[in-house]
């Protein structure tokens, strides 16, 4: 994992906003979380850093690597992806690089494609990277702060290999099964419109203000800065509602589907959208504390970063033992959910 060293915490936000430390960690738990440097730190450097360790850690070189899937909602440039950056900078292969826009699912989307590769036996050796530099998009002003609270920057890399190995009395060590759901009856709920090339076509509400919408002024136009368009925008509580609903539910069909139950968990690692969300998972399957780790407090909402932000983490701490079930769940704009089950 890689975190910019700058911290903001709650009382910084104050300075540029109408909110309070106290609503702010009451509502979503989170005290504090880090930002990119402005200019000197984008989405791929992050992701650089966060993969140099992975690499590190898996006992081989960058050139070792042959494919590459990278999960961001905050791309360095609209296209190209970040894969490529992220290959460029790490002088990799000219390997496959695949980028991911599954949001806050982003990561659980991405290991389940490369586990499916690693297991039809096409690459040996995978790097997964989640990444985001949410603090150079987000509306600082009080008519943002739903959302603005909300995130900070980061970064999580994983490489994926083959193994025969088999681990304590289970037989099957590795990603056991992910599954994955979305539904795009609610896509504007959660949703940056802008750039765009909706024109205002799925939904009554207008969207985007397009001027006088010469030739050339659609993609982006004055009145949509003027008018505060290109921020994204959150209906929270039905995004909370939908939450707390479906992450029960794609973990208990990880465990079904592996005749397991939530008590065989060994750490739930949940995306880190709001520490309530996860309380209330927690309550709803019976999890102790120790069975779920949460570290939002400290990096807010990562988006396709926080599950391998925490995973990594938890690892760092002596959480994550061999032979351990792991869960991985997350929910997100799309709506896109996901789980996935590791024996570790
Ligand atoms: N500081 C102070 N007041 C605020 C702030 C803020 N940062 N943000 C909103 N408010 C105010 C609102 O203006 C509103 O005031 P009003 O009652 O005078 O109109 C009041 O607080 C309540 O607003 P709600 O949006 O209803 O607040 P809610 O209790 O639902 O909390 C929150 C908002 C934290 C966003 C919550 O809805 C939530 O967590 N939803 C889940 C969404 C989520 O987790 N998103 C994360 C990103 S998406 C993902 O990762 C899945």
């Amino acid at each position: 994992m890689y975190v910019p060293p700058n911290v903001v915490d709650n009382n910084d936000l104050t300075r540029v906003m109408d909110t309070s430390d106290e609503w702010i960690q009451e509502r979503t738990g989170i005290k504090e979380r880090r930002f990119a440097h402005r200019t000197e730190e984008t989405t791929t450097t992050m992701a650089v850093e966060a993969s140099k360790i992975a690499i590190e850690r898996a006992g081989i070189k960058a050139q070792d690597i042959d494919f590459i899937i990278f999960a961001t909602l905050s791309p360095d440039y609209y296209f190209p992806g970040c894969g490529v950056l992220l290959q460029r900078a790490m002088k990799m292969k000219e390997i496959g690089a695949l980028d991911v826009r599954n949001q806050c699912s982003g990561f659980i989307y991405a290991i389940s494609v490369g586990d499916q590769f690693i297991k039809t036996g096409m690459y040996k050796n995978i790097l997964v990277v989640g990444a985001e530099k949410h603090s150079f998009g987000l509306d600082f002003s009080t008519r943002g702060r739903n959302v603005s609270v909300i995130f900070g920057d980061g970064a999580g890399a994983v490489v994926l290999q083959p193994t025969d190995a088999s681990s304590g009395s289970a037989t099957n060590q590795g990603i056991l099964t992910t599954h994955l759901h979305s539904d795009g009856e609610s896509a504007e709920i959660l949703a940056m419109f802008n750039p765009g090339t909706h024109a205002n076509h799925w939904v009554e509400q207008t969207l985007a203000d397009f001027d006088e919408a010469e030739m050339g002024e659609m993609f982006f136009s004055h009145a949509m800065i003027d008018k505060a368009q290109v921020f994204p925008n959150m209906d929270g509580p039905t995004v909370f509602k939908k939450a707390v609903e479906k992450f029960p539910e794609v973990i208990m069909e990880a465990l079904s589907a592996n005749g397991l139950q939530p008590s065989d968990i060994a750490l739930l690692i949940p995306h880190q959208a709001n520490l309530r969300i996860s309380q209330f998972v927690q309550k709803k399957l019976k999890l102790r504390d120790d069975q779920v780790h949460n570290n939002i407090q400290k990096f807010g909402n990562t988006t396709a970063a926080s599950i391998p932000i925490a995973l990594c983490e938890a690892w760092e701490e002596g959480k994550i033992k061999d032979g351990d079930l792991i869960c991985l769940a997350a929910f997100g704009s799309g709506f896109t959910w996901g789980s996935a089950l590791l024996r570790w």
